[in-house]
């Protein structure tokens, strides 16, 4: 009987839990494999953490948020390491692990490139609420979070329009505008401001003051974390930042952008302004149909490939169909949101 080590690493996301019921299941009841939660990202590997994974502690957990093995963005290979990809490759055979399905993002699946080149078996499984992870159409976790801001957005038209206010709305998204673009184009926002399209504030105003004009005392701004004002942020690199802390792989910690730009709009229009951030809610709570389903697909499908003995692979969305793609050509290169569907959303900007 072979041991398997399933990992989720980088941010939660909606979809993790029905992700790893599916690795397990198939896993014990096709495979007769033992099934082993890594504990805390790769943090678990480097410390020995492991759980088994029974039917029964896999029972339940479908539609539950989070992930039940928990996650971290440790980096066995950050610059600060005492020796932690060679702890990980010592627990790696000191628990007799044959393979491991990692779950998570590109930080996550760098890590696991390396390994493999280091000759651990490992498949990975696309996961962000970002949805910028390049070789798959879409990432699980994105539709839940775009479902939870299309909701917040819905609830913004009412009270913006009964108080003629302007409404920024910050939602994640740190490198791409995927967010921000779907729940907007859903949610009718009346400008949406992504990482992607340099920002001038004089076209803002110039959106916001023609709108007005035309009779809506009321607009909804819908806006990225990661987008840049150049105006107002010296030391961010233009990014407004939450702090100056980075964090294992050195990203930034953003936020805080969606309060910047409200100021400066109230400043720049006249027109009252107020901000919400939507924060972590964009990444808690039970996932959406599609999530459970698409998490659930990318399961079956990794473990079918470490049972087919096939490494160094990512299992990927491409149209209707999973397929595998090597880990080599999807790291490190991010999805971001083409003009395709900004330039449906700017037909309804204003
Ligand atoms: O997982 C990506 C992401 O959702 C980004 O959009 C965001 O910047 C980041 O996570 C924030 O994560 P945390 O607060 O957990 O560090």
């Amino acid at each position: 009987m072979k041991n398997i080590g399933i990992l989720t690493g980088g941010g939660d996301c909606p979809g993790l839990n029905a992700t790893i019921r599916a690795v397990a299941k198939k896993g014990i009841v096709d495979y007769d494999y033992k099934m082993y939660g890594i504990l805390e990202g790769w943090r678990g590997l480097i410390d020995g953490m492991i759980k088994e994974l029974d039917m029964d502690s896999v029972s339940g957990i479908l539609h539950r948020g989070g992930t039940i093995i928990g996650t971290s963005r440790t980096n066995p290979f950050g610059k600060d390491n005492k020796g932690d990809p060679e702890k990980i490759l010592e627990n790696i055979k000191k628990l007799d692990l044959h393979a491991i399905v990692s779950i998570g993002g590109d930080d996550t699946q760098g890590v696991a490139l390396k390994l493999f080149k280091m000759g651990v078996n490992v498949v990975g499984i696309p996961k962000t609420i970002d949805n910028d992870l390049s070789g798959t159409d879409f990432t699980f976790g994105f539709d839940t979070a775009v479902n939870i801001a299309t909701e917040a957005i819905d609830r913004l038209h009412t009270t913006a329009e009964s108080h003629n206010r302007v409404m920024v709305v910050e939602v994640m998204g740190r490198h791409a505008g995927w967010i921000a673009t779907f729940a907007g184009i859903a949610g009718g926002a009346d400008l949406i401001l992504i990482p992607e399209k340099p920002i001038d504030m004089e076209e803002v105003y110039d959106v916001l003051r023609k709108r007005h004009e035309r009779g809506k005392n009321y607009s909804i701004v819908v806006v990225a974390e990661g987008i840049k004002i150049p105006q107002e942020n010296e030391k961010g690199d233009g990014f407004v930042l939450q702090t100056e802390k980075r964090d294992d792989f050195g990203h930034i910690m953003l936020g805080g952008v969606g309060a910047v730009l409200a100021k400066l709009i109230e400043r720049g229009t006249g027109f009252e302004a107020r901000c919400t951030v939507l924060g972590h809610t964009q990444r808690g709570g039970t996932p959406t149909a599609f999530d459970r389903i698409l998490g659930t697909r990318f399961g079956i499908a990794a473990i079918e490939l470490v049972y087919r003995g096939i490494f160094g692979k990512i299992v990927v969305l491409r149209g209707n169909e999973i397929i595998p793609k090597d880990l080599k050509d999807v790291i490190g290169q991010n999805k971001t949101v083409d003009d395709y569907w900004y330039d449906i959303a700017k037909v309804f900007f204003g």
